[in-house]
């Protein structure tokens, strides 16, 4: 029988196609310095700004990063709003550097939850980068995944799906990230080790990178160090390691 999560299996040899990040450990960061939590944030933008570039020049294909949960509105008023403030301005000043490099830009979550602003930011910034092609830049903003799965199966039902015609490919092809492979290489930063409602569907059989790093000082020289430690890992998808080895 086949199975539906990726047949084939990606040789760790070659760069992760698909790198997906949660980005934790600002407020940390910012509180070791006595710096207000959001000082942390404006670093984290800044250290994401090199991750996409070493991202670009390693050929991923696609960076996926975690920049706002549906659960993260339960935070004080306050920085929710500077949250907020920082996520507009950052949308104004680096999509034109994104699209100079030509990396197309995606924000999945429910846009609902945001300023008509930041909607129509999000908007034109994907518009203008539909085309490019070096990388897909995705963030993730008031995103869940179970959110993202009930989402589906809500289009499922609205297309009139009977309970036969739903099966794991069907569902999938609803999904935020549909048109992406699954995430090859998953990091979260800040010391945590939990998924923390991210892409709950797609990471099913994504090798996973824990690291004490605080979000604002990950850079390029950590993200090869997250990289060589995929490179190690033996992707087996449920097979046994003879398989897999006989395989190559
Ligand atoms: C991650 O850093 C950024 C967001 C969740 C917006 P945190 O703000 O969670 O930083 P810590 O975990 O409190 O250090
Ligand atoms: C996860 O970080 C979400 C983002 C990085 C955007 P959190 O800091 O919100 O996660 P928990 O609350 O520690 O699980
Ligand atoms: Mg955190």
């Amino acid at each position: 029988m086949a199975t539906r999560t990726k047949q084939a299996i990606p040789a760790v040899a070659d760069v992760p196609r698909h790198v997906a990040i949660i980005m934790d450990g600002n407020g940390r960061w910012a509180r070791r310095r006595l710096m207000p939590r959001v000082a942390g944030h404006r670093k984290g933008v800044e250290a994401l700004r090199g991750v996409i570039r070493a991202c670009a020049e390693r050929g991923v294909s696609h960076l996926t990063v975690f920049a706002f949960s549906s659960e993260n509105w339960r935070r004080p008023q306050e920085e929710v709003t500077l949250l907020m403030e920082l996520f507009m301005r950052a949308l104004e000043n680096e999509v034109a550097r994104l699209h100079e490099n030509g990396i197309r830009f995606r924000v999945i979550g429910n846009l609902a939850g945001f300023s008509e602003r930041i909607q129509a930011l999000i908007r034109d910034a994907e518009a203008l980068t539909r085309d490019n092609t070096r990388l897909v830049f995705t963030v993730a903003a008031n995103y869940g995944g179970r959110w993202d799965i009930v989402q589906a199966v809500r289009e499922l039902i609205a297309e009139g799906a009977t309970a036969d015609g739903v099966d794991e490919a069907a569902l999938a092809r609803h999904l935020c990230m549909a048109d992406a492979p699954e995430p090859d290489l998953f990091i979260r930063t800040g010391g945590e080790q939990r998924i923390s409602n991210f892409l709950m569907w797609q990471l099913a059989y994504t090798e996973l990178y824990f690291t004490d790093a605080l979000w604002p000082d990950f850079n390029a020289a950590a993200l090869d160090k997250a990289i060589a430690s995929y490179r190690t890992r033996e992707r087996r998808f449920g097979r046994t390691s003879e398989q897999v080895r006989s395989a190559l």
